[in-house]
Order: structure tokens, then C-alpha cells, then sequence
């Protein structure tokens, strides 16, 4: 079976690590714009990079510059799209999968009207995808929420904060009504891993933490769904996607203990794509709550909403495997997309302590096709590697073209098992700011931009060698990797 011939081959990338241009055009601080540059990878370490404290933030909002903030500068799209775009019609893409910043339409969150000229960024935008045969896949929260609505509302966890972001979609909806392929929230899970960059909640804020993100993410299923109404009402056979990080767990042995072990950590994985495909919680997740005293509040006509609005596909982003154990000091441990977990010795790691895993990849297209039965869509997957600019404006990533090339090929083969797959969008088609560490070395595309950690550099734009193998597999459908 091969990939069908309206395969959506692309990229996909954040508003808040590509844009730059953080305050023009009238856009108004995200929670982005206030994480700082980290260097770290230790493994001990792991979520300090995604911790932010009341005390960041109010050093943050005094600092205007932004030296210490690299969101704030992104790889400057805002002002380079037009040449992006080039780009990615000269790789041949079908697809782009990029998100709208909600501080651009609705500074704060709040105004009572949109920011036209946050509107009319993004509608010339979508005319140059469309003007290079590029679908336009939107996601309408990627980690860039107003920062006023931390602030005041302590993010998602208050029920607030969801008729703001249905203004802001309708507004989205409306005038953005080319757009058939819509993702609600990205990585809608994470909001546990990361309660700030996900759903503004302030930790130190906060008194029941586990509770306020459980209620942050049922607000969020709400939102979603409603949305997701919406969107079909405005849009006709437009389509919407959950958006899921495919947290892909194995057993650390065959010993039942851990075999226990990994089959929770799946469970809880797999929880937010239950509510969002089969409209209801999992009775288990209702189990785990009582168990651990967290107490939700819900109305009938919420859970109805949920039930009533389910998604068209699955969206998902798959990058490492981790395993678990029924004793986790056994395991020799390593870094995962916000995770930690133990390290496959069967597997490589990248610069960053991400397991290189391909066969996961199957895997993960077949556990998803078989438990819910709706079309896939893999929105993101790739490498994050140091490059080397040569003198002669060459980039040689061999070790990139390697991991593509093994993770397409296992796509294919899930294809041929009889999965429905949608479409694929590599993470990041360009070199962008990196969502856990604002570094800018942590480079994932087939584009080089030449800026450095600091912000130092020209932000010219280089084909590396990956640019054109994508270029081929694209041509050719698949069929040549
Ligand atoms: C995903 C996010 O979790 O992983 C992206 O949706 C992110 O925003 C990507 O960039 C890779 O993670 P990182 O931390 O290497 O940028």
C-alpha cells in the first residue's frame, strides 16, 4: 500500500519560536515572551527549563529587551515569511502547519475588539501559502497564551479563560476562512509537565497544583469542543485534530512489575486524546482522581459539549521512546521532549538525550489507529543536532537525513499495515527557537538560519543538505527515501 497521492507532505513550526517581532503591529506579551535562555540538558535539571516563577515574570515584563528572551526574536518570520515560503514551495510542500498568536489578535486576551493589524499579518500569510499551493494546518494554541491571563486568572484553570479563547477563535474562524485543517491545543497533555507555558498557571500561585491542571485541561476540553462546532458552522468541511505528544513508553523488562509500569504511563498518555476522540473521560482517569482527591469542577451541559463536539483526525508529535520500571532506580535515566525516563541501551540519543527510536514511531501509528480508529496525522517529528556552517555556505547533516529516512520509512510500513494517515509535518522545516531551552543551537531544520544563542547573526537563510533529499522524498511521494 502506498501513500496516497494527496499525502500532506510539510513542516510545522510555533508562532512564538519563529515570528520574532514580539512587539510590533500592536502584539502584546505571551507567556513566551517571558522564558529565558537555559543551557542546560542535565538530565536532574530537566525541568528547570520549563519552570517559571512569579518573580521570572515580573523581571521579565521590566526587561524589554530581548537579550535574555530569545522567543521575543524568534528566526524574525514576521518579516522573512515571503522568503520562507519561497523556500518551502521550492521543497515542494503541500502543507504548513504553523500557529496563530493569540497576543497578536487580542493583546491581552481581553479587548473587546481584534487587532486588525494582528488580522491582516496573518491574511497576507495565508494569501502567500495559498498563492504557492501550501494548504495552510493551524493550531490555535502552541505554548503562547496572554500573559495577562496568568497573571489575572491564573491561566486556564479558571472557566474564564474559555469564552476568552472561543472570541479569539471565532475571530480566527472568521476571517482566516480558508483554512480547512485546524489543531485546538497543541500538546494538550503537557499541561502537567508544563502548567505555565501550556495553560498559564504560576506555580507559586498556586495551592493545589495536580488539581489546577486537571481543571486547566478540562477547561481546555471544553474550549475545544465548542471550537470545534464552531469551526464546522463557519467553515464548511473544514476539519479539527486533538493534538497529542506520543509519549511512547516500554517496559524496562519482561517483569510484570515494570510491564505494569509502562501500561500506566500509557494510560495517562494516552488520556487526553480519550476525552477529545471518544467524548467522555476514561472511567480509570475518574478512579485516578477520587484517588488522589482531585476535585473537578463540571457541568452536565460541559460534559454534553464534549460529547457532542469530538474531532475529525488525531494529530500527534512523536520524537523519543523512554522506559519505565516498577523501580525507577535501576534505570539508567536520560531526557525526553519534558520528560525524563529510563534510557533504552538498545536505542542512540541525540546531542540531547532524546532516544532515537523509529520502530516507536510504528508502533506509536499502530497503537493510536487501533484504539481509536480515525484518521492520524503526524504533526511532528525530528531531530534537534548542532550544525556547522561551513565557509562555503554548506551544511552537511548526513546524521538528519538518517533519521528521517528511518522514521519515514517505518511511517510506511504502519501505512501498509493499514493505518490512515493524513499527512506528515516535520519539526521544524527551519531552524527555530527551541520550546524547552530558547536555544537557538538546538537546530531542526532544512533550513540553516544563521543566528546564534545570543541573537547574534544575520538570520540569512542556507540550504543544508537535508533540503534536498526532503525535496526528493516529497517529489516522489514516499517512494524514494
Ligand atoms: C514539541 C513542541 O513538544 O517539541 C514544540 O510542540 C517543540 O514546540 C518541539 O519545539 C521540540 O522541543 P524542543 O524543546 O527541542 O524545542
Amino acid at each position: 500500500m502506498k501513500l496516497k497521492k494527496d499525502f500532506l507532505w510539510g513542516g510545522a513550526v510555533a508562532a512564538n519560536q519563529v515570528e520574532g517581532a514580539f512587539e510590533v503591529g500592536g502584539k502584546g506579551l505571551s507567556v513566551a515572551d517571558v522564558m529565558t535562555y537555559k543551557a542546560n540538558v542535565n538530565v536532574k535539571d530537566y525541568k528547570r527549563n520549563v519552570q517559571v516563577t512569579s518573580e521570572d515574570i515580573a523581571a521579565a515584563i521590566a526587561d524589554h529587551t530581548t537579550t535574555d528572551y530569545p522567543k521575543r526574536r524568534g528566526i524574525d518570520q514576521y518579516h522573512h515569511f515571503k522568503e520562507d515560503i519561497a523556500l518551502f514551495k521550492e521543497l515542494g510542500f503541500k502543507v504548513y502547519r504553523f500557529s496563530i498568536a493569540w497576543t497578536r489578535i487580542f493583546p491581552t486576551g481581553e479587548e473587546m475588539s481584534p487587532n486588525r493589524a494582528g488580522i491582516a499579518y496573518y491574511q497576507e500569510f495565508i494569501k502567500e501559502l495559498k498563492a504557492n499551493d501550501i494548504e495552510p494546518l493551524v493550531t490555535l494554541s502552541h505554548y503562547e497564551m496572554p500573559l495577562e491571563l496568568a497573571l489575572k486568572y491564573n491561566g486556564w484553570q479558571d472557566k474564564r479563560v474559555i469564552d476568552l479563547f472561543v472570541k479569539f477563535a471565532k475571530v480566527c474562524f472568521e476571517n482566516f476562512s480558508e483554512v480547512k485543517y485546524w489543531l485546538t491545543f497543541n500538546e494538550i497533555d503537557s499541561v502537567t509537565r508544563h502548567p505555565f507555558i501550556s495553560a498559564g498557571i504560576i506555580e507559586d500561585q498556586t495551592a493545589r497544583l495536580e488539581e489546577a491542571e486537571y481543571q486547566a485541561l478540562h477547561n481546555q476540553f471544553v474550549a475545544s469542543a465548542i471550537v470545534t462546532k464552531l469551526v464546522h458552522e463557519i467553515i464548511p468541511n473544514s476539519q479539527v485534530g486533538c493534538m497529542l505528544t506520543k509519549l511512547t513508553t516500554y517496559p524496562a523488562t519482561a517483569a510484570p512489575g515494570d510491564v505494569l509500569a509502562a501500561l500506566n504511563k500509557n494510560i495517562m498518555n494516552y488520556y487526553c486524546a480519550d476525552v477529545q476522540v471518544k467524548g467522555a473521560y476514561p472511567k480509570l482517569i475518574l478512579s485516578y482522581f477520587k484517588q488522589h482527591d482531585i476535585k473537578l469542577k463540571t457541568t452536565s451541559e460541559e460534559l454534553q459539549t464534549i460529547k457532542e463536539n469530538t474531532v475529525d483526525f488525531i494529530s500527534f508529535s512523536y520524537y523519543m521512546s523512554l522506559l519505565a520500571a516498577q523501580k525507577e532506580d535501576g534505570l539508567t535515566m536520560t531526557v525526553g521532549n519534558t520528560v525524563a525516563g529510563g534510557k533504552n541501551p538498545y536505542l542512540k540519543t541525540t546531542d540531547w538525550g532524546w532516544t532515537v527510536d523509529p520502530v516507536g514511531l510504528r508502533i506509536s501509528l499502530i497503537e493510536l489507529y487501533d484504539r481509536y480508529q480515525k484518521p492520524l496525522f503526524i504533526v511532528e517529528n525530528g531531530m534537534g543536532a548542532k550544525d556547522i556552517l561551513e565557509s562555503d555556505g554548506t551544511i552537511h547533516d548526513s546524521y538528519r537525513i538518517e533519521y528521517f529516512e528511518q522514521h519515514l520509512s517505518e511511517m510506511k510500513k504502519a501505512v501498509e499495515a493499514g493505518v490512515e494517515l493524513l499527512g506528515y509535518t516535520s519539526w521544524a522545516p527551519i531552524d527555530l527557537i527551541s520550546a524547552s531551552t530558547s536555544q537557538m543551537s538546538k537546530r531542526y531544520g532544512f533550513i540553516y538560519v544563521d543566528q546564534d544563542d545570543e541573537g547574534n547573526g544575520t538570520l540569512k537563510r542556507y540550504k543544508k543538505d537535508s533540503f534536498k533529499w526532503y525535496q526528493h522524498v516529497i517529489k516522489t511521494n514516499g517512494e524514494e527515501l
